[in-house]
């Protein structure tokens, strides 16, 4: 994949990728990844951010404990926190909807496929086929600012990565199974699970690699005065 040569251009060409090929990324590369992300802003400088990074083995323990666990009890909600509010209103309700019928539509898996569909789910719990895993969690006692501090973390490392023509996918799909991936990681209490990563080299022969999601135009979301 090409390097991004600015911000704007990372901004622009990260795309949530969802099919990596098998080349490996070593630990000194995600360390790089690591070393500029931690320059993120956050409120206070507190930093909140852990990071979990898991390849070979470990990898291998956190796809095979959440399997078992899916195995066991597909509906356990193990989440920490209310993924999203439990019924959308618009406009999100539609963006949601459209993302799913855009991917599915690329797939070619109709609407009535609920077995391909929750197949395609079902591969975020192997990181896509990632060789790198990125797991961020935060102390509970934390509130919504720094939350959305990790947020800006999670972003200033998606764009580290893109800059160095690697791909990506956040995941909270890990989420109903955060207290699994916590054990399997030793992560204790104070500190719980928010999100997951996929880190790697992307198919670019992949079909789901050529979704393009769409964004509201600016005037949707953006006031302007006192120009
Ligand atoms: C915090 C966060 C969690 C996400 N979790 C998942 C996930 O579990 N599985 C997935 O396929 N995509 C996940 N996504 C990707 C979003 O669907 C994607 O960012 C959005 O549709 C915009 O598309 P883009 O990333 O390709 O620009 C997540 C994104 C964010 C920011």
């Amino acid at each position: 994949m090409a390097r991004a040569g600015s911000v704007s251009d990372a901004l622009k060409s990260r795309i949530s990728t969802r099919a990596f090929l098998d080349t490996p990324v070593s630990e000194a590369e995600v360390r790089a990844l690591l070393e500029t992300a931690r320059w993120s802003a956050s409120g206070g400088n507190l930093q909140p951010w852990k990071v979990h990074v898991v390849a070979g083995e470990t990898r291998q323990s956190v796809i095979d404990a959440v399997k078992a666990s899916l195995d066991k009890d597909p509906f356990a909600n193990e989440s920490e926190f209310s993924v999203y509010p439990e019924k959308l209103w618009e406009p999100y309700r539609s963006r949601r909807h459209r993302l799913g019928e855009d991917m599915y539509e690329l797939l070619g898996i109709p609407r009535d496929d609920k077995m391909a569909r929750l197949g395609q789910l079902m591969k975020n719990y192997e990181f896509f086929g990632a060789p790198v895993g990125i797991f961020f969690s935060i102390d509970e006692r934390m509130g919504p600012g720094q939350w959305a501090h990790l947020g800006m973390f999670m972003m200033s490392l998606a764009l580290a990565a893109e800059e160095a023509g690697l791909a990506t996918c956040f995941q909270e799909a890990w989420s109903p199974r955060a207290r699994t991936v916590a054990e399997v990681l030793g992560i204790e209490a104070p500190y719980i699970v928010y999100c997951g990563m996929a880190l790697g080299h992307g198919d670019p022969d992949a079909p789901v690699n050529q979704l393009r999601s769409k964004r509201a135009e600016v005037d949707e979301f953006a006031a302007f005065s006192g120009f």
